[in-house]
């Protein structure tokens, strides 16, 4: 089936190019100004594969233990991630003890975490790589470790102590809403008072949700900004999770931008649930929406072709274009959703989603229907590394989509000088 777009035909696609224009007209203004996430954070973190094991006895392989970090830290840094652009080695929830010591001073588990947090942040530091931990903006973290709460001064100078470089900040037993974001802006001061670049990544707007979050305040005092529900390893959570944020795409793309990014929570890819199509449609998404790259799966066990997903550099350079644009959804008409995101340099890129569930199908784009009528351009596959030739106007671009999954393109003017994609 061929399917050529008349974008003026849907109702869902008039009120898309409303918000479209509306979003460009005001320009992201808002930004955490300490320098950091110039483009979106990316890097690993163990919950989705990990979560709280934490009986390194019975089950070493899988705890929340020091090897554990420092394994990956290995892997990143020597199998190609870090190259790709892979920085952040990650906690989450699980790494503290139960209790601060007699100054009130938090403690990593004694057991799990022997040489102490210091140590293992100057590991990952050795392997040319950052370190990131995880706190709660509240009495205790989800899984009942010790909450920052009343703490806030004497967490961000330890953190800054042991050489820690990334700090989520969650939610759960927090003392509502107007406590919680007070919270908030209280450790962005903290954390800038160390006078150590700390990227500072909140769950502000994911708890806050039922309350009306202020993005605009949110943006301001964070990089990396959870807004929505945990992805699980789950093909169904990574829809919820892409629906919510195209829903907000609106709201979101004012507040996105360079030092201050959407994180759509962690790439699954590589886990269990998603199959090969549905992978790199998370991968895809995630990036053209400018999300955070935040991998959480077993890098010891990586499937080959998972891997070469996750290391493609191509769509990599997309989600770190500097602009810092965020992807916006173009077009939606079942089956198909398709989205383009603004590139430095006169350029853009393009992703078309597929939810056919029968067999693949061609769907055929335009530069004119992408927004893009202007120019000729060269136009790019770069989930496929090929050429595709040049397009301008209406000439049509006809792709086959496989069900769940994506066809990326990046396109170039074609004038420029020395085509070069990354
Ligand atoms: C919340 C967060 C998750 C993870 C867990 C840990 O659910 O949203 O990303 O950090 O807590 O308990």
């Amino acid at each position: 089936m061929q399917l050529l777009i008349d974008i003026h035909q849907t109702e869902t696609m008039r009120t898309i190019l409303l918000f479209i224009s509306v979003s460009l007209a005001v320009s992201a203004v808002y930004s955490l100004d300490n320098g950091l996430a110039r483009t979106p954070p990316m890097g690993w973190n163990p919950w989705v594969r990990f979560r709280c094991t934490v009986d390194c006895v019975n089950d070493p392989e899988n705890c929340i233990r020091e090897e554990l970090f420092m394994e990956m830290a290995d892997i990143v840094a020597s199998e190609g991630y870090k190259d790709a652009g892979y920085e952040f080695i990650n906690m989450d929830d699980c790494w503290m003890s139960k209790q601060r010591d007699a100054q009130g001073i938090l403690q990593p588990d004694p057991q799990r975490f022997p040489s102490g947090i210091k140590a293992l942040a100057d590991y990952v530091h050795s392997k040319g790589l950052k370190f990131g931990l995880y706190q709660d903006m509240g009495t205790e973290t989800c899984d009942g470790y010790p909450g920052i709460w009343g703490h806030i001064e004497t967490d961000a100078k330890t953190y800054a102590e042991w050489g820690v470089d990334y700090v989520k900040m969650d939610g759960c037993h927090n003392l509502g809403p107007t406590l919680f974001g007070e919270g908030f802006v209280n450790m962005t001061r903290a954390l800038n008072e160390t006078k150590r670049p700390i990227v500072f990544s909140c769950e502000w707007g994911f708890d806050m949700r039922a309350h009306n979050p202020n993005y605009t305040d949110i943006a301001l005092h964070c990089n990396s900004m959870r807004q929505y529900n945990d992805v699980q390893d789950s093909w169904d959570q990574v829809i919820n999770i892409l629906n919510w944020y195209t829903w907000e795409q609106q709201v979101m793309s004012q507040v996105n931008g360079p030092g201050n990014f959407i994180d759509m929570d962690f790439i699954v890819v590589g886990d269990f649930a998603l199959s090969f199509e549905q992978a790199q449609s998370q991968f895809a998404l995630w990036s053209i929406m400018s999300s955070a790259l935040l991998m959480s799966s077993d890098l010891r066990k990586m499937d080959p072709k998972m891997k070469e997903i996750l290391l493609n550099r191509e769509v990599i350079a997309i989600n770190q274009d500097k602009l810092g644009k965020m992807g916006l959804m173009i077009y939606s008409k079942s089956p198909y959703e398709v989205w383009a995101k603004e590139l430095d340099n006169d350029c853009f890129a393009a992703v078309i989603f597929s939810k056919a569930t029968d067999m693949p199908h061609n769907f055929t784009v335009t530069m004119t229907m992408l927004g893009y009528p202007k120019l000729p351009y060269a136009v790019r596959d770069v989930i496929n590394h090929k050429d595709l030739g040049t397009f301008v106007k209406d000439k049509p671009l006809s792709l086959k989509v496989n069900p769940s999954g994506v066809r990326m393109f990046k396109a170039v003017p074609s004038k420029k000088k020395g085509f070069k994609v990354y």
